[in-house]
Order: structure tokens, then C-alpha cells, then sequence
């Protein structure tokens, strides 16, 4: 099992399911597939894999707890970092090509729509954390000081749920279940933490 973890092959065939959601919609979008909304359906398309692949992130503590998987941890990183590259797609996507950066539009957007100030916090909160995802940036800061920035992966996955919640659909399922496994997610993250720090020999091995 190990082996297979850490097998480079591995590692290489989930940077491509990563990245086939993004190969699909530039397919559909040159095809002129994207049916009859196109621009409602690019922003969809790309926040939905941008939460999707934040929640991923967040899954690999919990998961790591599993005997057999702590070697996940290497994979973190890369979920992270796609989580952050199908943001900035969607918030670009929206700016650029939906309103084509119209002041009015975005003032307005930025200043009395809660759910757009969300998405705009859960995206901001990512920046310093992909900014500080390579090893340099690592022993930069060092150990214990990179550990508490990047917590605020748990702040910027709360506020991109409050971000599809208040889009007016929480009659919906979907936004509500987003929000249960974040809420499952953080509260596992924090029991993890509880107990290392009570008994710091259960620490998750590092392997
Ligand atoms: C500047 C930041 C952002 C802007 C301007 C923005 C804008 C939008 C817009 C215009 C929609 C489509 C609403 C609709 O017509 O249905 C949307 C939906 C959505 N956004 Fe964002 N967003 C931002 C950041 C984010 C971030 C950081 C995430 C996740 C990490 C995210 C996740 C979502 C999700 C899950 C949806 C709903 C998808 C669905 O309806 O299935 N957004 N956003």
C-alpha cells in the first residue's frame, strides 16, 4: 500500500485527474459545448471543482489517520494548489469575461452582495497560502510559523461555503451538503489537534 503512495506514477496520474476537469471544459468550451448559458455554466463548472478540490485538501489530515495512508501527505500540496488555480479561473472568468471589469458592476458586486464578498474572502485567503507552498518558502518561515498560515485553508473553505449558501440557493441540497462536510472536516481537524497536543506520541508519522 506504502508503495503504491509513493510511487512517482502515482503522483503523476492524480496531477492529471486534477487536471482533466480544466482539459474538459477547454474541449467543451472549443467545441462551443458549453450549452445555453455559457457563462453561467463556466462559473458553475469552475467553483464547483474549485470547493471540490479545497474539501479535497482538507480530507488529507482525517484520512491520514487511516493506518496505511499517511503517505497522502504528499499529495496535499498539489490539491491545494488546484483548489487556488480553479479559483482564480472562476474569479477571472467572472471579471474578465462576464463583466469584463466593469467598475460599476464590481463595485457594486464587491461592496453590497455578501455572497460575492465571500467568494472574493476564500480567495484572497488563498493567495498567501499558495505564495508559501514551496519548500524554499518552507524553511523561510520556518516549520511551526508555515503551519499557522496555512491554517487559514479552514477560514477560506468556511467563507467559500458561505459563499455558495448565500448565492440564493440553500433550498438546494448541494450548498447545504458542501457545508456539512466542511463542518465534518474542520471539527475532525480539530479533534486531531486535541488529542496531538494532549498526546503529542500520537502524532501522524510524517512517511
Ligand atoms: C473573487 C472571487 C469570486 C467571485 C467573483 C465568484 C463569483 C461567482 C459567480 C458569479 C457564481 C455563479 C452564480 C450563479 O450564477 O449561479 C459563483 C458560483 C460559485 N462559486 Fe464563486 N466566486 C468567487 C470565489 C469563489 C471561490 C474562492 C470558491 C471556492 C473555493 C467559489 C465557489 C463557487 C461555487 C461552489 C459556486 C456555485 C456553483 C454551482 O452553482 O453549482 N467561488 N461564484
Amino acid at each position: 500500500m506504502n508503495r503504491f503512495w509513493r510511487s512517482k506514477w502515482t503522483f503523476r496520474l492524480l496531477w492529471l485527474a486534477s487536471a482533466s476537469p480544466f482539459a474538459w471544459l477547454v474541449w467543451r468550451w472549443y467545441w462551443r459545448d458549453l450549452g445555453v448559458n455559457p457563462l453561467e455554466y463556466v462559473a458553475r463548472y469552475t467553483g464547483s471543482w474549485a470547493l471540490r478540490f479545497l474539501l479535497l485538501t482538507l480530507a488529507i489530515t482525517p484520512l491520514r489517520l487511516i493506518p496505511g495512508l499517511s503517505p497522502l501527505i504528499k499529495f496535499r500540496r498539489m490539491l491545494g494548489l488546484f483548489a487556488f488555480f480553479y479559483a482564480s479561473l472562476h474569479a477571472w472568468h467572472y471579471f474578465a469575461i462576464d463583466i469584463q471589469w466593469n467598475r460599476e458592476i464590481l463595485i457594486e458586486d464587491l461592496t453590497i452582495r455578501r455572497f460575492f464578498i465571500a467568494g472574493m474572502i476564500s480567495l484572497l485567503l488563498m493567495v498567501p497560502l499558495a505564495l508559501t507552498s514551496f519548500d524554499r518558502a518552507i524553511r523561510w518561515m520556518g516549520g511551526e510559523r508555515w503551519r499557522k498560515l496555512h491554517r487559514l485553508v479552514y477560514a477560506s473553505a468556511i467563507a467559500a461555503c458561505a459563499h455558495y449558501l448565500w448565492q440564493g440557493k440553500a433550498a438546494t441540497p448541494t450548498p447545504r451538503l458542501y457545508a456539512a462536510l466542511t463542518a465534518a472536516l474542520l471539527l475532525t481537524r480539530l479533534v486531531v489537534s486535541i488529542r496531538t497536543r494532549r498526546w503529542p506520541r500520537l502524532r501522524i508519522s510524517q512517511g
